[in-house]
């Protein structure tokens, strides 16, 4: 009971904090590190906790309809293997475009787990929800911005969706043009400018350009585009100033991986800062890192707990945003 006044209370006085920042805080898969990535309930839950943004990672199915889910396949959050033993591919994956919509949903989500070297699943996260407990579903894009506008309008909040397309030249490549329904979606629940509480984000250079001078115009809409990215040759030239300038003429801002921004290893987070924050803002954009999580700290040389690496992202680097699976932590932070 006291758990629930706790969130209570956390989602009033942040609700009621909202005008004293304007760093936003996007629920990573929703509040992913207390339930199953990406359910309904995670949803919810981020929800409850004040959050400005929920993240959706969309995939297609084999009916063309639109997944909430982190890979293009179903075989580290589900039990598709005992499911549907038979429709595993050459590489031993199990492809979320191999199955139909009404399939997908006949499966249990679970935690995010891997497969020791016995074949034994073990979870990802030892100290989270437990593996195959309870009862969890996938669901769609739509029934997600259906949940979160419900909400809006149940609570009188305002929380946004930030969704990113998962292997959009992948998904070309099956003849599946997974970014234009996403934003397809977008029009027809309303996101439909800049002002719209809603970002589109993907990790793949050329297909943010697509979106931008083919999608948008032929959908008649302008929603505020996210270039994902992360520490790898890929990313060298759009990463330079000039390379910043020119996606500033088309992108809203960046998100790059933590490591981007602080090598993993710095002893120091002063010395070891790049300059990638410092040049996006130079041109006008805005950066919001992922992935900041309870655990990152054991991984990195720089932070000693959550709360300092909140503090020196927020507070030092000067970030804008951040995308967490701890939301109640990080709304806490941001409230103090
Ligand atoms: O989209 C931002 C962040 O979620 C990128 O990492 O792999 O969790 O989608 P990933
Ligand atoms: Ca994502």
């Amino acid at each position: 009971m006291l758990k629930y006044f706790n969130i209570f209370i956390i989602y009033t006085l942040s609700t009621l904090t909202t005008f004293a920042t304007d760093k936003i805080i996007i629920a990573h898969r929703g509040a992913s590190g207390y339930l199953p990535e990406h359910t309904i309930a995670a949803k919810a839950m981020a929800y409850a906790m004040g959050v400005d943004y929920i993240e959706q990672d969309v995939v297609m199915s084999k009916d063309n309809h639109l997944i909430v889910l982190h890979d293009h396949y179903l075989d580290r959050v589900t039990d598709v293997q005992t499911k549907f033993p038979d429709r595993i591919r050459e590489d031993g994956r199990y492809y979320v475009i191999d199955f139909t919509l009404s399939e997908i949903k006949s499966l249990n989500v679970t935690e995010r787990y891997y497969f020791d070297e016995k074949g034994t699943k073990n979870a990802v996260f030892k100290d989270r929800f437990p593996l195959f407990q309870s009862y969890f579903k996938i669901h769609t894009l739509e029934e997600e911005i259906e949940l979160i506008q419900g909400l809006n309008k149940s609570t009188g909040g305002d929380v946004g969706i930030y969704t990113e397309a998962k292997n959009p030249s992948f998904h070309l490549s099956e003849g599946k043009d997974l970014s234009k329904a996403i934003l397809e979606t977008f029009k027809r629940y309303g996101y439909e400018d800049q002002r719209s509480k809603a970002f589109y984000q993907t990790f793949e250079i050329d297909e943010l350009k697509r979106v931008y001078n083919k999608i948008l115009p032929i959908l008649n809409i302008d929603v505020k585009l996210i270039q994902l990215m992360g520490k790898s040759d890929y990313y060298k030239k759009v990463t330079t100033i000039e390379g910043l300038k020119d996606l500033s003429l088309y992108a809203y801002g960046i998100g790059p991986s933590l490591n981007m921004i602080i090598p993993n290893n710095s002893k120091d987070s002063i010395l070891g800062l790049s300059s990638l924050v410092e040049d996006a803002h130079s041109v006008g954009m805005k950066v919001h890192p992922y992935t900041f999580r309870q655990e990152s700290p054991l991984a990195l040389t720089y932070a000693t707990n959550y709360e300092n690496l909140l503090d020196i992202y927020f507070n030092h680097v000067g970030v804008d945003g951040v995308f967490t699976d701890f939301p109640d932590l990080t709304v806490k932070f941001l409230m103090r």
